[in-house]
């Protein structure tokens, strides 16, 4: 274990949707934390050696008929042990106490009346009050033994407990959702104070922790990386690059559906940086394989499959490589217990798996232990351009997925344009890192406008701007009237063959964030 890993924390995950917001929380207080389901083995638990134990919340209640419970000798390893919401209840079934049904559910904004400003609670609520988030349906009826109550509410008169003597402690209420203000001290205490963990995790000490396992998985061998010009793959190039510099080749292929001067764009940022980039020009390849097909799963096949045959002949090419980089990030390997991680569905469209296997390489995933946040921190440790850092994100189909029906090169030249135009008043008004996807869409259909005396029928684009955390779920951004004006104007004006456009307001679910 390295020192930037010894001081960990370990949670155990009961199904609840901030689970990784927990982990995210630890983490930027500069403590090393993984995740492991609720039923990970003792065994692996104990070779973990965590310094102390969060148990998250859950959708269960502990007396449903298969809720998730944790053996006891999981409490018996002589860590603190920190329960939220479910956790704490189950902590509380588990150690003997009596967990009900509250006649009242509590949900929302809650004031916590702090009994003492001391262990959990230090410096919170000097006033002995403080605003939490609960959301919970039972509550805590009768504490286990050597428990008593350190916080209530109206609600609950058991809203925290704590048995100071093992140093277990059950919050009923989320202290890592930012609806909780102080809710990251209550953690913080938790992990320095009550654990005993120093700050050890920090993106510079990753970097030279990783350039150091980079160079020893390697050696002197070759390593081929594919990059997209997104933030994961740049990162993760750079971050090799740092570590084995020139036996490092990224191949940057052009499938003929990214965004205006994109290609340029990436090219330059990367030999600024120094790296041995190939390009690829690949966009005939692509496109002459997509002529006709309307059909969006079919398109991301095309695109998949023929990546995976450019990169391989590409790579070949490069000779002699035995190593493929890739940016896979820890909610992709996370075990999660009922709520696959929002990249399990990002990746369900991946369209590059197997490429290992199939290339008979060895996998570098250097950034398999680190959250999208840490992995910008990371790239701004080693002075990448924000550019590239503060990307939003751009699905590896690119703009196939947003022509809707056939891509053709005249229906291309569109919708670069229109979309160059969202983006660029999407910076110009200084919304670019706010939102998390914006971008223009191209319709398959066509519609009657005027322009001069002169009556007209041409497409319609519609714009997409939606605000999120991590695109499972998102809402449509509620950018300025002004600026939708300005965008519609200029894409009329400018976009030769449109004479409408169009702002897409429907959220994520029932919608989806790409129109394909
Ligand atoms: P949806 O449209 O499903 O998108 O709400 C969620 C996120 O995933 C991206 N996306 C893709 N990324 N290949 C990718 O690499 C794909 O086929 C693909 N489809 C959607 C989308 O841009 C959003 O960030």
């Amino acid at each position: 274990m390295s020192d930037i890993h010894s001081e960990r924390i370990l949670i155990l995950d009961f199904g609840s949707q901030y689970t990784q917001l927990i982990a995210r929380r630890v983490r930027e207080a500069k403590v090393y934390c993984e995740i492991f389901p609720y039923n990970a083995g003792l065994e692996k638990v104990k070779a973990f050696k965590p310094k102390g134990l969060i148990l998250s919340g859950g959708p269960s209640s502990v007396y449903d008929a298969g809720a998730p419970v944790i053996d006891k000798a999981h409490l018996e390893l002589g860590v603190p042990v920190l329960g939220i919401c479910y956790g704490m209840q189950l902590l509380t079934h588990v150690l003997g106490g009596q967990v009900a049904k509250s006649t009242k559910r509590e949900f929302g904004r809650a004031d916590l009346n702090i009994h003492k400003n001391e262990g959990l609670f230090a410096g919170i609520g000097e006033s002995g009050k403080a605003t939490v988030w609960m959301s919970h349906g039972d509550r805590i009826e009768q504490m286990p033994e050597c428990f008593s109550a350190i916080a209530h509410t109206g609600n609950s008169p058991t809203a925290a407990m704590a048995d100071e003597k093992r140093k277990f402690y059950g919050v009923q209420f989320h202290p890592e959702v930012v609806h909780t203000p102080q809710g990251v001290e209550i953690l913080r205490n938790f992990v320095y104070t009550i654990c005993g963990c120093k700050p050890s995790w920090t993106m510079a000490s990753f970097v030279d922790y990783s350039v150091g396992e980079i160079r020893k998985a390697v050696g002197n061998k070759q390593a081929v990386c594919g990059l997209s010009g997104g933030v994961d793959s740049s990162v993760a190039a750079v971050l090799v690059h740092k570590a084995i510099g020139k036996q490092l080749t990224c191949i940057f292929v052009n499938n003929g559906v990214l965004r205006k001067d994109e290609a340029e764009k990436v090219q330059h940022s990367f030999k600024d940086m120094g790296l041995n980039l190939k390009y690829v020009d690949a966009s005939q390849e692509f496109l002459s394989r997509l002529t006709g097909v309307e059909d969006p799963e079919k398109k991301r096949k095309i695109i998949g499959n023929t990546f995976i045959e450019v990169f391989e002949r590409e790579a070949q090419a490069v000779g002699g490589a035995e190593f493929l980089v890739q940016g896979t990030l820890y909610p992709d390997v996370i075990e999660s217990v009922s709520f696959k991680g929002p990249s399990a569905i990002i990746k369900s469209h991946h369209n590059v798996g197997g490429l290992p296997e199939k290339m008979k390489l060895k996998l570098v995933e250097p950034l398999r232990e680190l959250f999208k946040d840490e992995v910008r921190a990371i790239g701004r440790e080693m002075q990448m351009p924000d550019d590239i850092i503060d990307r939003q994100p751009f699905p590896g189909p690119g703009l196939a997925i947003r022509i809707l029906g056939e891509v053709t090169e005249g229906r291309l030249r569109i919708l670069r344009e229109a979309d160059a135009i969202v983006i660029e008043e999407i910076k110009k008004a200084g919304l670019y890192k706010q939102i998390w996807q914006s971008f223009a869409v191209l319709l398959p259909i066509k519609t009657v406008g005027v322009m001069g005396d002169e009556r007209t029928y041409e497409n319609v684009v519609a714009i997409r701007a939606v605000t999120s955390q991590d695109g499972m779920t998102a809402d449509w951004a509620r950018i300025p009237y002004d600026l939708l004006g300005t965008m519609s104007n200029r894409i009329i004006n400018e976009v030769k063959g449109v004479n409408r456009v169009c702002f897409d307001i429907s959220s994520k679910p029932p919608s989806t964030i790409e129109w394909e």
